[in-house]
């Protein structure tokens, strides 16, 4: 296979801008504010691509304007060659389908009153996906690869830990069966301990799936543990993309110093590999 081939998601020169509405001119009103600036990226088949920077620089709206939750006002996202932004209609919803998200609180996509079998189920019939004419086999199925007991199905949200809450929502993204899966700061709210753990759920999704995964995170020291190579954004801009040990060990712009100087222990030595 070329690596050509192994290029899941290609982002070219991705802009968004927002535009300050209401008040008068003097208090900022028609202001532009350009969020994501000329952003391009890849990330392969089996990759973590890290994106990191701090708040407010831009993470969530790039992440939010690839799968057009957020509709860019310029560039290109491609799917495997396919045009995401060219997209209507039944080819919209299935490319979606294909990249999946999950958020920093898992509580907000789950609804408390649905087990965890009947969320994940929801999703696999929403998409017709083929295993999920079989319910207790596709729930027991993706129980399985997020490493949550079997017996989780019955439960509600509000028994679960937070730990096993974002276990919930990661399998509810794979019930989609995605070739990309978007983390926008999926552990930044959970314990150092438990962290880990999701960490390794991730590389595992990585390494058994092949999946292409965005992992975003305000942490550099987080990134540092589970990413292939990471992106650095500061005001809407990529200021730096490299592989992570050379990132971590002879950062080229100012701003990933800075970084870095602010977080000093992101030891690429404590890597889940
Ligand atoms: N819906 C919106 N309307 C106006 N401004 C927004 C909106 N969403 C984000 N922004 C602004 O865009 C910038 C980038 O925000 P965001 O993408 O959330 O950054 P990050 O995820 O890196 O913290 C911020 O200045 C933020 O205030
Ligand atoms: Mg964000």
């Amino acid at each position: 296979m070329t690596e050509l081939n192994r290029t899941v998601l290609t982002v070219q020169h991705l802009t968004k801008d927002f535009v300050f509405r209401g008040g008068r001119a003097a208090c900022g009103a028609g202001r532009v504010h350009r969020a994501v600036d000329g952003v391009s990226l890849d990330i392969s088949e089996g990759e973590i691509l890290g994106l990191a920077g701090g708040s407010g620089s831009g993470k969530s709206t790039l992440s939010r304007c690839i799968i057009r939750l957020v509709e860019p006002d310029s560039g290109r996202v491609f799917l495997r060659g396919e045009d995401v932004r060219a997209a209507k209609g039944s080819d919209l919803r299935a490319l979606r389908r294909r990249i999946q998200m999950v958020f920093q609180d898992p509580y907000a996509s789950l609804d408390p009153r649905m087990t965890v079998g009947a969320a994940i189920l929801e999703v696999g019939r929403v998409h017709k996906m083929p295993g999920s004419s079989d319910p207790n086999s596709f729930v027991a199925t993706l129980l399985d690869r997020v490493h949550l007991h079997r017996s989780m199905a019955s439960r509600r949200p509000s028994e679960l830990s937070g730990g096993q809450r974002q276990r919930v929502a990661i399998a509810r993204a794979l019930a989609a069966d995605p070739d990309v899966l978007i983390a926008d700061e999926a552990v930044s709210a959970l314990d150092v301990s438990v962290q880990a753990q999701l960490l390794n759920l991730f590389v595992d999704l990585r390494d058994e799936l092949g999946l292409a995964i965005l992992f975003v995170s305000h942490q550099l020291a987080v990134l540092a543990q589970i990413s292939d190579r990471i992106a650095v954004m500061n005001a809407g801009r990529i200021v730096e993309l490299a592989d992570t040990a050379s990132l971590l060990s002879s950062p080229e712009h100012e701003y990933v110093r800075a970084l870095l100087a602010a977080h000093p222990h992101p030891d690429p030595r404590q890597r889940i590999l």
